[in-house]
């Protein structure tokens, strides 16, 4: 299996510093909770979360779901650790995702979250496969679209392999 890189480190890591400070001008003054959806967008967090810094109060939690295997998104989604209804209710979600492919787990994750009575839940991901919806989704903060590829590395894993990378790259 070959990996061609797609994105830097460098490139990843500004675009990166530039959501942060649209998040923290969007959300100062708010009761935000960040939703980190595991294991992907953990690297983007991380990143994210240093240049937020304590600019802003938020609490922060990470939920899990579960609806890929291999290459091919399965129909089935469940929410395998989801996040206490104390960081939910009444409050402002931004959900922070590696990846929207389908849109089908942010579908889901949003129906779920207006369940639970957040006030507003909107959407953070580095990449977007905006070819490749099936369910229509706002995408608030964006990192990069990039077209159908799948991609490993910073976070994003080929059945466990290559979340360590520190660039992103396209399979072949
Ligand atoms: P969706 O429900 O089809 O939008 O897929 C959402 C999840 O599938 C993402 O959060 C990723 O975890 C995973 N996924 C989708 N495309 C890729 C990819 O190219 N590489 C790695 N994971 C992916
Ligand atoms: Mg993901």
């Amino acid at each position: 299996m070959r990996i061609t890189r797609l994105l830097g480190k460098n490139e990843i890591r500004s675009k990166i510093a530039e959501i942060a400070k649209r998040l923290v001008a969007d959300f100062s003054g708010k009761e935000v909770t960040f939703l980190i959806v595991l294991k992907g967008a953990k690297p983007f967090w991380k990143y994210l979360k240093k240049v937020i810094g304590n600019h802003i109060a938020y609490a922060e939690e990470d939920i899990k779901l579960k609806s890929y295997h291999g290459t091919a998104s399965k129909g089935s989604i469940t929410l395998s650790k989801p996040p206490s209804i104390s960081t939910i209710r009444g409050r402002e979600i931004v959900i922070i995702e590696d990846i929207v492919d389908t849109g089908r787990t942010l579908a889901f994750l949003l129906e779920y979250l207006a369940k639970s009575g957040a006030k507003k839940a909107v959407v953070c991901s580095l990449l977007s496969k905006p070819s490749r919806r099936e369910v229509a989704v706002a995408v608030e903060y964006l990192g990069f679209e990039i077209e159908d590829r799948f991609v490993v590395g910073f976070g994003m894993d080929y059945d466990e392999k290559y979340r360590e990378l520190p660039y992103i790259g396209m399979i072949d």
